[in-house]
């Protein structure tokens, strides 16, 4: 019946009509005037990171989303608008909302179950404003952490990937949300990110030749759509080479068309990145999008188009094109078709409108909680220093102890994150004070030491999205000169002198280190135990689980960890392989399973060349369904 009903309504559009449907506009852009979204037909709203309603709540949000509903309603034909966001880590798009670890860390976790129910709870706080479409799960295989948006990938392995997508995608389409798997393909599969235009991190061209670019960049897409049906699928930035040099993703008709529609037998919709096509070659002259590049992404495949300020002037294009023959109305009709489709089995022609509900509920932020734990990956534990005794004297240093901006990274409340005090929750320190009440905290570590049994100290990046990544102390800017050079994964120098002035000090010390990447810690030797937090989000009392025992360590690497900034990019499965930790490490206060054993005896000292390969491929194989195999891996280390 939902091709049928397609069938009669694309039978009853303009071509006004369905141009409408193939066009997104920016909230900012029709909140103040929902007339535009009559007048423009538009298929979809998208709010872009940081754009929210005024108050920040989901009264406000679903009151908003019904009135461009309304608007939408208002055009002839009734047909209902399909309402967009980002919620890449729960929806921290809004105040109060949960906010979940970002899926580095749910990488860590290996728990496609817990995955599922994080996405589910993210669905149901999204309809608890309004929202039935998110941006995500982004399912990069990120295989260089120099590249800004590493820590939106679930780890460097597509079969990993491949899982853990496949759940977030559940997660969101069996709870009424649609999901997009983003950004095809590639994108995590470039060098540092970088592009052309210098500072265009998420643009440069991807690293893989065919057969690598089909085994680890394709593969989660293969996944999505065949096992998974998703509904939509947002291109890359990025180029992929060809014969005749590099295309762009937005214009890439060999794979958009031909791979993932006809080759994965995709038949939900892709939508384009923000402003993506403005991107694409064309003849010189007039304002953008020009003729050429609306034309090169309709032909390629793309079916509808983010153009938060100029959907007027694309929808102008798009109608000469069509009315010039040089766009064929079959297409036009198989992007509207694919839209609607998507439309119609969401529900949205029955019940368009929408009820506020509750967010940052105590049930979502316990999964939080748990979610956290669970992410956490214990690098170190020389003399077990972990599990912390609550009893001891616990001195906790580092700007990011007690700063939940920091904490929960990019794409919370804004675009780029924030640091401070910016949600509600509880930081790393609330949790290990709601343990150890008297512990001494001194975030630059000017505070005595004095005779502490043990220091934490907490340290890492601070907050961006879609740039190279924290610039030492200078706020993140879109295109500076810093911005444009690769960024290292070392330890910012402000935290590495807290990191040692502590270990200097302290009897015993833990260092967390709080970041969407591997970064660099120098002086380890002086470290007792080096815990990989990721970005927890806004339950940070989940890291107190795990240091004091509540919960024991389960993590492991979603991504090999360089021993130098100059190691990256290192993957398992390359031919040199010789990382500080591989993919798969992680240590557990008691070893159950054979890479537990083997990343015990290498922790004590049992070190036979090749060890890392050992352990990386092994914790592959374990993924993928082969423990016989990962058995055989390990037995250097485990006999
Ligand atoms: O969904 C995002 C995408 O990942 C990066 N550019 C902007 C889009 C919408 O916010």
């Amino acid at each position: 019946p939902v091709e049928r009903r397609v069938a009669d309504l694309l039978s009853r559009m303009t071509l006004d009509d369905k141009i409408g449907q193939m066009t997104q506009a920016e909230r900012a852009q029709v909140d103040g005037d929902p007339d535009l979204v009559t007048r423009w037909r538009l298929g979809s709203v998208l709010s872009g990171g940081g754009s929210v309603p005024t108050p920040n709540t989901p009264q406000a949000w679903a009151e908003m989303i019904n009135s461009l509903q309304r608007a939408a309603l208002a055009t002839p034909l009734r047909i209902p608008l399909l309402y967009g966001i980002d919620a890449v880590h729960g929806h921290g798009n809004v105040h109060g909302a949960t906010v979940f670890p970002h899926n580095i860390g749910l990488g860590a976790s290996r728990d496609a179950g817990l995955v599922e129910k994080v996405y589910r709870a993210t669905a149901a706080e999204m309809r608890a404003t309004g929202i039935r479409w998110d941006f995500a799960p982004c399912v990069c295989v990120t295989r260089d952490e120099r590249w800004g948006r590493s820590y939106e990938s679930f780890g460097e392995d597509p079969a990993l990937v491949s899982r853990l997508g496949g759940s977030a995608v559940d997660g969101l389409q069996n709870n009424g949300v649609v999901a997009t798997v983003k950004h095809f393909a590639g994108d995590g599969d470039t060098r540092y990110g970088t592009g052309d235009s210098g500072y265009a991190i998420d643009q440069g061209v991807t690293a893989a030749g065919p057969d690598d670019f089909a085994r680890i960049d394709l593969a989660p897409y293969a996944a999505a759509v065949r096992e998974h049906r998703v509904r939509s699928v947002m291109p890359s930035f990025s180029s992929v080479g060809s014969e005749g040099g590099p295309v762009k993703m937005h214009a890439n008709r060999e794979l958009i068309n031909g791979t993932l529609k006809e080759g994965f037998g995709f038949d939900g919709f892709v939508v384009s990145d923000w402003e993506a096509i403005h991107q694409l070659p064309s003849a010189p002259g007039g304002d953008e999008p020009t003729a050429d590049q609306v034309r090169a992404g309709v032909e390629a495949g793309v079916d509808m188009f983010m153009e938060p300020t100029t959907a007027p002037l694309f929808q102008e294009r798009l109608r000469a094109e069509v009315e010039a023959g040089r766009v064929s109305r079959a297409r036009i009709d198989d992007a509207v078709t694919r839209i609607l489709r998507v439309k119609f089995e969401l529900g949205l022609f029955e019940e368009p409108y929408v009820t506020a509900g509750p967010i940052g509920t105590a049930a979502h932020r316990e999964l939080a909680r748990d979610a956290v734990a669970a992410s956490q990956v214990l690098l170190k534990n020389t003399g077990d220093v972990l599990p912390l005794r609550p009893d001891a004297t616990i001195y906790v240093a580092g700007r990011t102890a007690d700063d939940i901006g920091n904490q929960s990274g990019g794409w919370t409340v804004d675009w780029q994150g924030r640091n401070g005090d910016v949600i509600p929750g509880t930081t790393i320190l609330d949790g290990i004070r709601a343990v150890a009440p008297a512990v001494t905290f001194s975030a630059d570590a000017s505070a005595p030491i004095g005779a502490a049994d043990v220091g934490v100290v907490v340290v890492g990046e601070t907050p961006y999205a879609e740039g190279h990544g924290d610039v030492g102390s200078k706020p993140w800017q879109f295109g500076t000169a810093e911005q444009k050079e690769p960024k290292l994964l070392t330890l910012q120098p402000a935290d590495q002198a807290v990191v040692d002035k502590v270990c200097a000090a302290a009897a015993r010390c833990v260092v967390l280190v709080v970041s969407g990447r591997p970064q660099v810690v120098t002086g380890l030797d002086r470290v007792d135990a080096l815990v990989a937090s990721w970005l927890p989000g806004s339950e940070g009392a989940g890291v107190a689980d795990v240091l004091f025992g509540r919960e024991q360590f389960t993590g492991r690497l979603p991504v090999s960890w360089p021993r130098a900034a100059e190691q990256v990019p290192v993957n398992v499965g390359d031919k040199i392989y010789e990382p500080l930790f591989p993919y798969g490490w992680g240590l557990r206060t008691t070893a159950s399973t054979p890479l537990d054993t083997a990343a015990a005896r290498v922790a004590a000292g049992t070190t036979p060349p090749g060890w890392q390969s050992m352990i990386a491929d092994a914790a592959v194989a374990t993924e993928s369904g082969d423990p016989s195999r990962a058995a055989t891996l390990l037995r250097p280390l485990t006999s």
